[in-house]
């Protein structure tokens, strides 16, 4: 398979674990390039459910080679934690993984500013965050003030820890928190060395080595593009670069040897914290497509928002990603329903809009313009291609493509692998 970067279209859990998993055979190495443990991602092997957080989702399959780029940011516990309970659970790591030297740590004080930040703000401020300390570990690191993957495995590192946590800790009282104590740190830290050390390197030279043997990647995106730190519906983002272009700045690959770019997009919208959400539905059609989606966050257990598919989102997202391809995801989860709606602008103080508006305050003043199109009532988990769908289904899917401009590659009907049409 081509180079291939994949990336979530909406806000995240649009079943880039699945569509992952489904290509991981057909690629040689698999790298997360943002992001950190905020992400979860599910893949489903018969019985078997694996939710992985900062480990590739390439890494369920044997001899698959697996990287977290220099754009992630890494907690080093966390970490320690998904590679032993993948170990407990017969899946061999051996040599596949390799963690950047360059990718930034999360320490548990960048958990509990993440808190107290939240606490502190206006209920309509608030962003609804993983509190995985995601937004402070990378404000640290844009301030130059970071530590990394590598320094783990310095000699240094206690006396490095020490002398950050000076300022940490007049922010954490400054703030109302506990301050916490550099010697624990220290000791969680080395503890989960132990078991992360061997895999800390230099990914550079070892991804530049895979392209010049014609090697093929598959740049595994975490969050989605409503969630980027500059196209997203900001403030309510994440703090990474969860679009196309995140994955050459958080891995070295350059914009040259990528060939394809991926966007996995649900055929609904959902959305888990706080934000602009302008095809919500608070009724008993949100209700149903929490239900029958299964729609509660692989991280944090929270009840996941869900509305109608959003062209506006959808064209936009195709823009800032140069989409080549769609995998459109959970179709069978609109299998009950009469009609189901389709929003083809907004409207925002008498005026349309075709694109996303930059500014919150609009977007969140945006109401929808729908397009109606009747429900198939049909299963469509069982269909084996996408001719064996119900009419009403691939008229559906037919309009998604035309409206969003962007071709479809993969349709998925259900979390297995095998519920998996493959268009291309
Ligand atoms: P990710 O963060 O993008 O990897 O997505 P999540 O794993 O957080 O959420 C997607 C959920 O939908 C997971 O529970 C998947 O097992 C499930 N899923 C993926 N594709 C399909 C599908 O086509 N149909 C159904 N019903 N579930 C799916
Ligand atoms: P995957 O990779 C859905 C959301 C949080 C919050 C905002 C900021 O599974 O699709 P953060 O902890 O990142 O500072 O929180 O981003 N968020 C996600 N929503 N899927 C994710 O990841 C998310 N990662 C973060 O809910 O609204
Ligand atoms: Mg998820």
């Amino acid at each position: 398979m081509a180079n291939t970067v994949l990336v979530g279209a909406q806000w995240g859990d649009e079943g880039k674990g699945k569509i992952i998993d489904v290509l991981a055979p057909e690629v040689d190495v698999v790298v997360r390039f943002q992001g950190g443990n905020n992400a979860g991602h599910t893949v489903k092997v018969g019985d078997k459910k694996y939710v992985l957080h900062l480990l590739p989702s390439g890494m369920l399959h044997e001899g698959k080679q697996c990287v977290i780029g220099n754009g992630v940011v890494v907690d080093p516990a966390a970490l320690a934690g998904e590679i032993n309970e993948l170990r407990e659970r017969g899946i061999e790591i051996g040599d596949r993984l390799l963690i950047s030297d360059r990718a930034h740590i999360v320490f548990p004080y960048h958990g509990a500013l993440d808190a107290c930040r939240e606490a502190a703000c206006r209920e309509d401020k608030k962003i609804g965050t993983t509190k995985r300390g995601i937004g402070p570990a990378y404000g640290d690191k844009m301030s130059r003030v970071g530590l990394r993957m590598g320094d783990l495995l310095d000699p240094e590192f206690p006396q490095l820890l020490t002398e950050r946590m000076g300022e940490v800790n007049r922010v954490l009282e400054a703030m109302g928190a506990e301050p916490l104590d550099a010697a624990k740190l220290i000791t969680g830290a080395c503890e989960a060395t132990r078991v992360i050390g061997p895999f800390i390197g230099d990914s550079i030279p070892f991804l530049d080595a895979a392209v010049r043997d014609g090697k093929s990647i598959l740049f595994e995106g975490a969050q989605g593009t409503m969630l980027d730190i500059d196209f997203g519906s900001y403030p309510f983002v994440t703090s990474s670069n969860s679009t196309a272009g995140g994955a050459c700045t958080g891995t070295g690959v350059p914009p040259n040897k990528i060939d394809r770019v991926l966007g996995v997009i649900k055929t609904y919208t959902t959305r888990v914290g706080e934000g602009p959400f302008p095809t919500e539905l608070t009724d008993e059609v949100g209700e149903l497509l929490a239900r029958e989606g299964n729609e509660f966050g692989a991280t944090t257990g929270r009840p996941r928002r869900c509305g109608w598919f959003d062209a506006v989102l959808a064209r936009y997202s195709a823009m800032v990603n140069g989409f080549d391809v769609w995998a459109m995801t959970k179709l069978d989860v609109l299998d009950k329903l009469e009609t189901i709606k389709i929003c083809v602008a907004y409207e925002c103080d008498g005026e349309r809009y075709d694109t996303m508006p930059g500014n919150i305050r609009t977007l969140q003043r945006c109401t929808p313009v729908y397009e109606e199109m009747p429900g198939w009532q049909t299963p469509t988990c069982d269909c084996a291609s996408f001719e064996d769908l119900p009419q009403a289904a691939k008229n559906y899917v037919k309009r998604l493509v035309e409206l969003t401009g962007v071709k479809l590659g993969i349709l998925s009907v259900g979390a297995q692998r095998k519920s998996t049409l493959r268009i291309e």
